[in-house]
């Protein structure tokens, strides 16, 4: 077993490892990748302070979100395509969480089902919606959702059309894998890949293939999914949904102090500022960036969590000491699925937790919950002077 000490390692081999097809689909940005490159160069223009002589005995980074205790403030997000970056990926992600004391979200889009995840994990877990044209299809996730427990719903609201990734589109990405000349070659130097995947049934979209009407199979679903997600969501339609989910409700893809001031107002629980991870629209701040301004705006009313960029425990503390009561990591828990399983991501989020838990300390905090933007040292021009 190589020896891993920080998420990049666990990046090399995932890039070994993986097909190609799904390397390129996690590590890439819409169009020019700018927002994909500032969400983590971002974080790097953020210093911290040194502090000496606190005692540092007895420290705890554990927290809570949306009212939930949490080892650390770190939830994996929700991930599409996560069973094909490693065989049943989903389930060897939530069990890792679950060991760790970290929430898992599940993606609307995963190959893993709801029950799936259900059937092996003991604890609840989170479920990701793309709300769809499919009404029907809808009510008809969302009872699932309740039916397996799940303690909140996360409402995905930048995706209503998709970005586009250029490097989808010339690897013809698809689930599973169409076998062409080019995809043949490569998936031959995956063994590893190929062997567990063998040895799985689920390498198709578990909540979709078989609910949705006229999706028996991938062949029709590709087409299906650019048809289906509603370009209609509106503010109506979240307030709709969040009645029929009826429990806790987390609205994720928050970047502007406006759409978190409706987000509050409509009574979610919490909010995640998020570009999806540099995905959607090119072009826009990181979500480090825009965080002080959006946790300005609506005050004490919604909790505000961030996503985007995060690769490191000390990425976490910054955007906690900026105000953030959690975060989530997308690629960071990706990387370390598909270069070794359930084992990998357990690695990424001990790493990260490490990170987190000495940088607090040589920030002078035993606390996670006590640490605020003292810590800090931010440019002075940070936020930017945006007209
Ligand atoms: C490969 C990939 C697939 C994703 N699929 C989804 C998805 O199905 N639903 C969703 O709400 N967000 C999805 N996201 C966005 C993540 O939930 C999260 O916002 C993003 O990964 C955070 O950025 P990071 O990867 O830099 O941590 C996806 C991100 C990646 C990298």
């Amino acid at each position: 077993m190589p020896v891993i000490t920080s998420i990049d390692d666990l990046k090399r081999i995932y890039k070994r490892r993986a097909p190609k097809m799904f390397y390129d689909y996690a590590e890439s940005g819409s169009w020019t990748e700018q927002t994909f490159r500032e969400n983590t160069s971002d974080f790097d223009q953020i210093r911290l302070r040194q502090r000496v002589a606190v005692d540092m005995q007895d420290r705890s980074t554990a927290t809570q979100m949306i009212g939930e205790d949490v080892a650390m403030p770190v939830a994996l997000a929700p991930v599409g395509l996560t069973g094909m970056q490693s065989a049943d990926g989903e389930i060897k992600a939530a069990r890792a969480a679950e060991k760790f004391g970290v929430p898992f979200t599940l993606s609307t889009m995963s190959i893993c089902s709801l029950e799936d995840i259900a059937e092996h994990t003991t604890k609840p877990f989170w479920f990701q919606l793309y709300v769809m044209r499919d009404a029907d299809f809808v009510a008809d996730m969302i009872a699932r959702a309740k039916d397996v427990g799940c303690s909140a719903l996360v409402l995905t609201l930048d995706l209503q059309i998709l970005g586009q990734r250029h490097k989808d589109l010339k690897n013809g990405l698809s689930a599973p894998p169409k076998l062409t000349p080019k995809t043949i070659a490569n998936l031959a130097t995956k063994w590893r890949w190929g062997l567990e995947m063998l040895q799985t049934k689920r390498r198709t979209f578990g909540n979709i293939v078989g609910h949705a009407k006229s999706v028996e199979n991938m062949s029709s679903l590709s087409s299906w999914t650019e048809e289906q997600f509603d370009p209609r969501l509106d503010w109506d339609k979240v307030a709709r949904l969040k009645e029929q989910w009826g429990g806790k409700l987390i609205l994720k893809g928050i970047l502007d102090a406006e759409d978190a001031k409706m987000a509050a107002k409509i009574g979610a629980d919490a909010i995640i500022v998020s570009n999806h991870g540099g995905r959607q629209l090119d072009g826009a701040l990181s979500s480090i960036r825009m965080l002080p301004s959006i946790i300005d705006a609506v005050g004490p009313d919604v909790e505000v969590h961030l996503d985007s960029g995060i690769r490191s425990g000390q990425d976490v503390l910054k955007a906690m000491a900026m105000g953030a009561k959690g975060t989530y990591i997308g690629r960071a828990y990706i990387y370390g699925l598909g270069a070794m399983g359930e084992h990998g991501v357990s690695e990424a989020l001990r790493v990260i937790h490490t990170e987190l838990d000495t940088t607090m300390a040589l920030c002078g905090h035993k606390n996670i919950n006590q640490v605020d933007r003292d810590i800090l040292l931010v440019p002075k021009d940070f936020e930017g002077r945006w007209a």
